[in-house]
């Protein structure tokens, strides 16, 4: 089976278009469709066997649970056991928008779709054609990044065919994604709540709206005991086929140091591969230069990352090197992406 790509408008919303699409979910099929984050790969939330297709078609390890999508306020309460206080201002601040936020399942929500936890993650994302989608499916839809797992996550729909192409049935095409990275996770299940992976919307934020949130002790290790609360926050992922490693410190040692190192590569013979800014660009002499945004808008740094990991996979380079983007707002989520595409891999220079 190859996947349909239909092209969408998402400023014009068109409903047959969206009742096709619908109609397939409501059967048990798979369809690809973009958000504000990242492309989704969704399936009927409440139906086992769609949620086992999904982990199928991804090559996901099925204790991975898969973030359950809605369109509508009065969607969540059936579907979880008991909304907090804070959760509601959560909402009312940031739905439809870059957060997800987990809480204690009903028994409408199978074991299939959370991996067999208890608890349940859900989102409302902020996409017209997801929105409509979401409604045309009946109210409930499952969707990881539409990515085959381990890969960096989809920002376009030709990431979406690239990877899962033969295995869905058909891919929504909005263009490329406004955000680039995935949203922030919030857990609801604890005491007090608790980011589970970081996003667009940073802790600073959280904290502003409902005051005490912390971080998962296991997003904050780099040592691998304490593992992370969500299971795919443990698994290797976003990685590039060459090997990435991140060099940290001032900036002129950083160029010094990754012009160094481009220049062994070089030296055995290999292609090797560079990721810099717009401000320190022109600085590499040497390698396949990529810029991948610029340090005044941070933004343009997580919406082209996975963009950039994915066009190295074409250009058969034997290495990458990135600099560290410890950017004021994004830059733990943007940091905690690019790490993990490194499998931890830091050089430290002075
Ligand atoms: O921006 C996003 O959130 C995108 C778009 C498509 O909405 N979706 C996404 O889904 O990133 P996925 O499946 O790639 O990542 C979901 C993450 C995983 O790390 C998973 O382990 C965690 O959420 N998760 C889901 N349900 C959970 C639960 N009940 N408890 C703990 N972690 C959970
Ligand atoms: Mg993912």
């Amino acid at each position: 089976m190859k996947a349909e790509i239909l092209k969408i408008n998402p400023d014009h919303i068109d409903s047959e278009q969206m009742n096709r699409a619908g109609e397939i979910l409501k059967q048990g099929g798979l369809v690809a469709f973009p958000t504000e984050t990242v492309y989704g790969l969704g399936g009927n939330a409440l139906d086992a066997q769609s949620s086992e297709k999904i982990y199928r078609a991804k090559g996901r390890p099925s204790d991975n649970p898969l973030i359950v999508h809605i369109a509508d306020m009065e969607h969540l309460f059936p579907i979880v056991e008991q909304v907090p206080q804070k959760a509601v201002r959560l909402a009312e601040k940031f739905w439809p928008g870059p957060l997800t936020m987990i809480f204690k399942k009903t028994d409408m929500v199978p074991f299939e779709t959370t991996g067999g936890l208890e608890s349940v993650a859900v989102r409302m994302p902020d996409h017209p054609t997801a929105l409509a989608l979401i409604r045309a499916a009946g109210g409930y839809v499952a969707a990881p990044s539409a990515n085959r797992s381990g890969r960096p996550s989809p920002t376009t729909a030709e990431h979406v065919a690239e990877d899962l192409g033969e295995n869905i049935d058909l891919i929504l095409d909005g263009g490329m994604v406004g955000i680039g990275i995935e949203s922030t996770i919030v857990d609801f299940t604890e005491q007090i709540p608790t980011v589970l992976r970081p996003g667009y919307i940073s802790l600073e934020m959280l904290q502003e709206c409902i005051g005490e949130v912390k971080m998962d002790k296991g997003l904050l290790a780099s040592d691998s005991k304490v593992r992370p609360k969500a299971p795919g926050m443990k698994y290797r992922h976003y990685a590039p086929k060459a090997p990435l490693s991140i060099v940290e410190g001032p900036e002129e040692c950083v160029i010094d140091k990754i012009n160094s190192l481009a220049c062994e590569v070089i030296g055995s013979g290999d292609r090797v591969g560079i990721i810099a800014t717009d401000e320190t660009f022109e600085r590499y002499p040497q390698g396949i230069v990529k810029s991948i945004g610029t340090r005044g808008e941070e933004e343009t740094i997580a919406h082209n990352l996975y963009e950039v990991l994915r066009e190295f996979d074409q250009l058969d380079v034997a290495a990458i090197y990135s600099e560290a983007f410890h950017t004021p707002k994004m830059g733990q989520a943007i940091m905690n992406r690019l790490l993990k595409a490194a499998g931890h891999t830091v050089i430290t220079v002075l």
